[in-house]
């Protein structure tokens, strides 16, 4: 199989924070990647936008460092990265002054695709969108790409999404959740709506229950100060899981398109019941041996924010009136993964002798690592001595069914960036939807600060609070292991 590449239109790319974090480790390498592939072509630009004081030549050995830090393979491809570099230029900029702007306008061409990355903190949003029309950098076709967080609650979303409306409409704008760029997240919508197989199954007559896990093993160490006024579920449940649970929830689109996909999603998160506090577990990891617990991470000794959240919801519509989803997400735990279950019900009435009928079939979407399907189906146990039953995986990795082409995925971030300047916006989130998941997570939010929830510690290494596993026994269920 050889993976085509289709060339994107010329661009120039602005970056503002194009010195920073996310910058260096994410969006630089993948737009070397994307170069490399032949999907950047070579009359496209980016402009790296900061308030350090470089030049040209400053920013592109900063980009060269970047590359060869975080480029992966691809940081050995020194003659690429030569061509690459000379795509590269760097204006320094007052976010909040004059200072840069007339260069930027002046390096702006006409004909192609205008992009601005913002890749700095949401309070600088106002000041630089409104610049970019004061200075005439921006056009009616320029694009803008916002990174998460999107606000902190849903006044502050509405806030930032009401002073990105002064200056771009809603078509202009690209709000970044990158599960979205996910290869496998996109093979949720494959899975679904490109097979017979799955679709007519997938309701309340023949789903009990769905699981979705996403578990890392990294604490919140160096990024204390952010994540401490964030915790789990704003940092985590109300963009990632909240979009995974709108793929598995939503109804078909009539196609796959912007506001299709879009419309459909929106009405999942609006159609999510309210949670009971019973049925929210939060938790914070402890200190283990010399390794710091969570409190001496976020250097807040009396810190009452998770690292951990596990939850029970229900959609309240015809399709999954009586399922429960099951959320769960935390840092340093046992393994690395990230997984959707689809738990089917009981066969119900066994033919087999003997056969308790508890079998049941699992869907499992593995999204990372290890990418792949697994589908858990009942066989008869080989040998003599009659109709023994036992549940085994049909595994699918990627990897196995793809080959090379498997490696060859581009990066979230490299599928998004490409889809900005294709103009794609069907797996970025539309305010509305951003809005609505605020509108669901707010009232939990508050409750338990209200009530001064403290979160359950746990240990380093392990599947979160034994509350998290209570919530799931007290319905006779249980979580699926944690395997990375
Ligand atoms: C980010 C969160 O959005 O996603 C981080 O802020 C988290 O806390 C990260 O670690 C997880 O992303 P991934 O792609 O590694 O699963």
């Amino acid at each position: 199989m050889v993976s085509r590449v289709i060339p994107v239109e010329a661009f120039d790319l602005v970056i503002f924070g194009g010195t920073g974090d996310l910058a260096r480790r994410k969006i630089l390498p993948g737009l070397f990647r994307r170069f490399l592939s032949g999907q950047m072509t070579d009359d496209s630009r980016i402009i790296g936008a900061a308030r350090a004081d470089l030049d040209a030549a400053g920013f592109r050995t900063l980009v060269a460092e970047a590359i060869a830090e975080f480029g992966g393979k691809e940081a050995k491809e020194t003659a690429a990265i030569a061509k690459f570099l000379e795509r590269l230029d760097y204006v320094s900029i007052d976010a909040t002054g004059d200072g840069g702007w007339t260069q930027m306008h002046d390096l702006m061409r006409d004909g192609v695709v205008r992009a601005f990355y913002f890749s700095v903190a949401p309070s600088l949003f106002g000041a630089i969108a409104e610049r970019l029309h004061g200075y005439n950098i921006a056009n009616d076709q320029s694009r803008i790409v916002v990174e998460k967080p999107f606000g902190r609650d849903l006044e502050t979303a509405r806030a930032l999404n009401a002073t990105l409306a002064q200056h771009f409409n809603e078509t202009q704008i690209y709000r970044i959740d990158h599960y979205l760029g996910k290869e496998t997240v996109q093979n949720l919508m494959a899975v679904r709506f490109g097979n017979v197989l799955f679709e007519p199954l997938w309701n309340n007559h023949y789903i009990d229950h769905i699981q979705i896990t996403v578990a890392e093993t990294v604490g919140v160490g160096g990024r204390g100060a952010y994540y401490d006024k964030s915790g789990a579920m704003r940092d985590m449940v109300q963009n990632h899981l909240m979009q995974l649970l709108c793929l598995i929830a939503m109804e078909p689109p009539n196609m796959f398109e912007a506001d299709a996909v879009r419309d459909e999603k929106l009405k999942v998160i609006r159609a999510l019941q309210r949670v009971d506090h019973h049925h929210i577990v939060r938790g914070q990891y402890d200190r283990d041996g010399d390794k710091q617990s969570y409190r001496e991470d976020a250097e807040n000794p009396r810190s009452f924010t998770e690292s951990f959240i596990a939850l029970k919801c229900h959609i309240n519509n015809w399709r999954w009136s009586g399922v429960p989803f099951y959320l769960r997400t935390g840092k340093k735990m046992k393994s690395r993964a990230s997984e959707i279950a689809v738990v089917y019900k009981d066969l119900g009435h066994s033919i087999f002798e003997g056969d308790e009928a508890r079998h049941r079939n699992i869907l499992a979407i593995r999204l990372q690592p290890n990418e792949g399907i697994d589908l858990q189906v009942t066989i008869k146990e080989p040998g003599p001595g009659g109709m023994r039953l036992i549940d085994v995986p049909l595994d699918m990795s990627f990897a196995d069914a793809l080959g090379p082409d498997a490696e060859e995925v581009p990066d979230a971030y490299e599928r998004l960036i490409m889809d900005v300047i294709r103009g794609n916006q069907t797996l970025f989130m539309r305010g509305d939807e951003v809005e609505a998941a605020w509108a669901w997570t707010d009232p939990l939010i508050r409750d338990w600060e209200r009530r001064n929830d403290v979160p359950k510690l746990y240990d380093q290494g392990s599947t979160g609070p034994d509350d998290a596993l209570m919530l799931m026994h007290r319905d006779g269920r249980r979580w699926r292991d944690i395997k990375g």
